[in-house]
């Protein structure tokens, strides 16, 4: 894994892979350098506009890229069925679940949910479980969920996934990414006799719009220029920061339940295996985890061990 990098990406020709948040910052560099490696790519993104324009902008970098923009929103469980309705026939090798938003101030999905927990989590467990059966079509299928090192922030509170008793928008933050973490773990554990590769990465931190958008949402214009300086001064760019998702998504060896992220520090550089912590591999929090988000989503995983 010494020095991995896109260059190392094995010819994906032939394999079809969705990427969620892909008009942006991770999510754009991972469908570019998957459409690179001759992949078809679906961008799938909230916005028609900024989807559009990540497609046309992937195509001026990739001259013969096959990509197209996919309509998903993960705060609205019928968007995500919509979209999971257009896959139905075709087998899909890699499903990316990218997508995020971080520390947000308090706000609620469509579907009442609190709005880290019903966007980072809800809403890819559900796509997923969707595109389950597409998946379990293809001949080597993979998943691979972006968390984060923040997960470290906080386990989840299975009492109170929406905290709705109190409100800590960083602590809601890292258990969205607790809850990605544990949601492969038990994807894995069901998935194993199924021939599906689950695995979790994370990118360090990188320079993208994550970080500014609940100060913008607020008009915290000092917290937004904090954010601004911090990227500039201490993170990687997001190129460097698609690597380990990159890996987890394409390079052989790797196997369910690996998580991986830079090497340096959990910060920057080549992707490595990633430490997390121990409450991510809890098999009794995974399992009351899957069954909370069935009984959210209304979405079952049919044809995998219980
Ligand atoms: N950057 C870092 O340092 C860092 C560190 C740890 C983990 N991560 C994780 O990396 C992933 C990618 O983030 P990024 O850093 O690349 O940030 P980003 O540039 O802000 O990308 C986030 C993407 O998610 C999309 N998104 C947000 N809400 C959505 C929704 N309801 N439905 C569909 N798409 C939605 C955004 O779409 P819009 O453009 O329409 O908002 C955007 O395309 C996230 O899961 C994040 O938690 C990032």
């Amino acid at each position: 894994m010494s020095g991995w990098n896109a260059s190392d990406i094995p010819d994906q020709s032939g394999r079809g892979a969705v990427v969620t948040g892909a008009n942006s910052g991770i999510g754009y560099v991972t469908a570019r350098e998957l459409a690179r490696a001759g992949a078809r790519v679906v961008l799938a993104c909230r916005s028609a506009e900024r989807g559009g324009a990540a497609v046309d902008r992937l195509r001026a970098e990739v001259p013969g890229a096959d990509v197209e923009f996919g309509a998903l929103d993960l705060g609205d469980l019928g968007s995500v069925r919509e979209f999971a309705g257009t896959w139905t026939g075709r087998p899909l090798d890699l499903l990316v679940n990218n997508a995020g938003v971080m520390a947000l101030p308090y706000g609620r999905t469509a579907d009442g949910f609190e709005t880290q927990f019903g966007v980072n989590h809800l809403g890819h467990f559900a796509l997923t479980g969707l595109l389950l059966p597409s998946l379990l079509d293809a001949a080597a299928p993979r998943v691979v969920s972006v968390s984060s090192g923040l997960h470290a922030l906080a386990n989840i509170d299975i009492d109170d996934l929406n905290s709705e008793k109190q409100y800590r928008r960083w602590v809601a933050y890292g258990r969205s990414k607790t809850a990605n973490l544990l949601f492969v773990h038990e994807l894995a554990r069901r998935a194993a006799d199924a021939g599906l590769v689950a695995a979790a990465a994370h990118p360090g931190y990188a320079a993208t719009s994550l970080q500014a958008r609940g100060a913008q949402m607020e008009g915290r214009k000092g917290a937004e220029r904090f954010y601004e300086v911090g990227n500039r001064v201490f993170a990687q760019p997001a190129e460097t920061g698609a690597l380990p998702t990159l890996h987890a998504a394409t390079a052989p060896g790797v196997r369910s339940d690996d998580f991986y992220g830079p090497r340096v520090m959990m910060w920057r550089g080549a992707p490595a295996r990633s430490w997390r912590a121990s409450w991510t591999v809890n098999d009794v929090a995974g399992e009351r985890l899957w069954a909370a988000s069935e009984r959210l989503t209304g979405v079952t995983y049919e044809g995998l061990k219980g």
